[in-house]
C-alpha cells in the first residue's frame, strides 16, 4: 500500500441545494487528488488536498502545445446508500494508452485507483441522490515544464477532480439530433484520435458550434481520409441497429475505445443478439434508412450513458429514426447498464467496485 497523504479542508462548501438543477460539470467538491512527476524521480507525493487553483508558469508547456490527457468516469449512489464505481481500472488502463501516444510517462494504475477510491470515500456525501445523477470523475495529466521548445516535458501533474452531475444532454433519455460533419475532420489513423487528449476536443469546436447553431446536439464524424466511413460522435461512440443487427465502427486507431461501447457490446452479446464491429459507410446508413431498415441509432459514453439519436442530418438528407422515439434495444441497454451502475440490478460481469 502506498502512502497517500490527506489534508482536509477547513472550509467545506455548501452542497447543491437542488440536485435537479446541477447540470453537468458545473460544481466541484471540497478535495482533489494530486501527484507530481519529475524526471529522475518518477511519480511522487500522491496526496489529497483541498480543491483549489493550481499555480503554473505562463510558459508551462501544456498551455502552448497541449501535452495533456484526461479520463472520465463516475461514482454512483445505490438505493441502499452505498457508493460504487463502474469499471475504473479500464479508465486508468486507457489513460496509459493516451499517455503512450502523448509521450507522457505511464502512471501506476493501482496507485491511481487507490487514490481515487480514497478521494471518493472522503467526498462520498457529494455523490448526489436523485435519479440520473452521479459524481463525475475527471482524472487528467498536464506537463508543467516552463519552456517553449517543442519536446516532451520532464515535469507533470496528475490530478483527479470530482463534479456532482446530472445528464450530459438536456434531452436526458429523449432522442438527440446529430449532424454528420462534412467539412471538418476529427482524426486520422496515426494521429491522436484513439487517445483522450485535449487537442481532439479543441479541433472539434468549430463543428460543434455549427451543429448547435443548426439546433443539433453534437456532430457525427466521418473518417479523415475518404470522409465516407463513420467514426464517432463528439463525446460518445455510435451504434446502429440495421435490420435487427447491432453494428458499431471497429476500433481503427482513430476513434476512442469507449468503456461504455465495450460494455454495450458485452451486454448485447450476452442477450444472444447479433452484433458486429466493422467499417460502416454513411451511404450504407442513408440506404438502410431509405429502405426502412435503420431500426435504431444510439450513442454510448460515460457522460452520455445510452443516448438515442432521433434525427441524423447528412448534407441535405434529414433522417428521422424510429419515429424520434427511443427504440427497444436502446431502452434495454439503458435499463441494464444503468441498473448495474446504480446497483438496481445484479452485476454478473463484476463491473462495479464498491467504495464503502
Ligand atoms: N468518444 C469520445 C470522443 C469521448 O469523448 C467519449 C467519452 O469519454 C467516448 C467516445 C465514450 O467513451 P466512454 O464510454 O469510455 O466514456
Ligand atoms: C465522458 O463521457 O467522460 C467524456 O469525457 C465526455 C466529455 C468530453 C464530456
Amino acid at each position: 500500500m502506498s502512502n497517500i497523504a490527506v489534508e482536509l479542508t477547513k472550509h467545506p462548501k455548501e452542497k447543491p441545494a437542488d440536485e435537479s438543477k446541477i447540470g453537468f460539470g458545473n460544481t466541484f467538491t471540497d478535495h482533489m487528488f494530486i501527484m507530481n512527476y519529475d524526471e529522475g524521480e518518477g511519480w511522487h507525493d500522491p496526496r489529497i488536498v483541498p480543491y483549489g487553483p493550481i499555480s503554473l508558469d505562463p510558459s508551462a508547456m501544456c498551455l502552448h502545445y497541449g501535452q495533456e490527457v484526461f479520463e472520465g468516469l463516475k461514482a454512483y449512489r445505490t438505493d441502499d446508500d452505498h457508493i460504487q464505481l463502474f469499471r475504473p481500472e479500464e479508465n486508468f488502463k486507457r489513460l496509459n494508452v493516451s499517455n503512450a501516444r502523448l509521450s507522457i510517462p505511464p502512471i501506476d494504475e493501482q496507485l491511481c485507483l487507490e487514490g481515487l477510491k480514497k478521494l471518493v470515500e472522503i467526498e462520498k456525501d457529494w455523490v448526489p441522490h436523485i435519479k440520473d445523477t452521479s459524481l463525475y470523475i475527471r482524472p487528467f495529466i498536464i506537463t508543467t515544464d516552463a519552456h517553449l521548445g517543442v519536446h516532451p516535458g520532464h515535469h507533470y501533474l496528475f490530478m483527479i477532480i470530482l463534479s456532482p452531475s446530472g445528464p450530459y444532454y438536456a434531452e436526458g433519455l429523449d432522442p438527440v439530433k446529430i449532424y454528420v460533419e462534412k467539412n471538418y475532420v476529427r482524426a486520422v489513423k496515426g494521429g491522436t484520435g484513439m487517445a483522450k487528449t485535449a487537442g481532439n476536443y479543441a479541433s472539434s469546436l468549430n463543428a460543434q458550434a455549427e451543429a448547435e447553431k443548426q439546433n443539433y446536439s453534437q456532430v457525427l464524424w466521418l473518417d479523415g481520409v475518404e470522409r465516407k466511413y463513420i467514426e464517432e460522435v463528439g463525446a460518445m461512440n455510435i451504434f446502429f441497429v440495421i435490420d435487427g443487427e447491432a453494428v458499431t465502427p471497429a476500433l481503427n486507431g482513430s476513434i476512442l475505445s469507449g468503456i461504455t461501447r465495450k460494455s454495450a457490446l458485452e451486454l448485447i452479446r450476452s442477450w444472444g443478439m447479433k452484433v458486429s464491429e466493422r467499417r460502416i459507410s454513411i451511404d450504407e446508413i442513408v440506404e438502410a434508412h431509405k429502405n426502412g431498415k435503420l431500426d435504431e441509432v444510439f450513442g454510448t459514453g460515460t457522460a452520455a450513458v445510452i443516448s438515442p439519436v432521433g434525427h441524423l442530418k447528412y448534407g441535405d438528407i434529414e433522417m428521422e429514426i424510429g419515429g424520434n422515439k427511443i427504440g427497444p434495444i436502446s431502452q434495454r441497454l439503458y435499463d441494464e447498464l444503468t441498473g448495474i451502475q446504480w446497483g438496481r440490478l445484479p452485476d454478473p460481469f463484476g463491473w462495479t467496485v464498491r467504495i464503502d
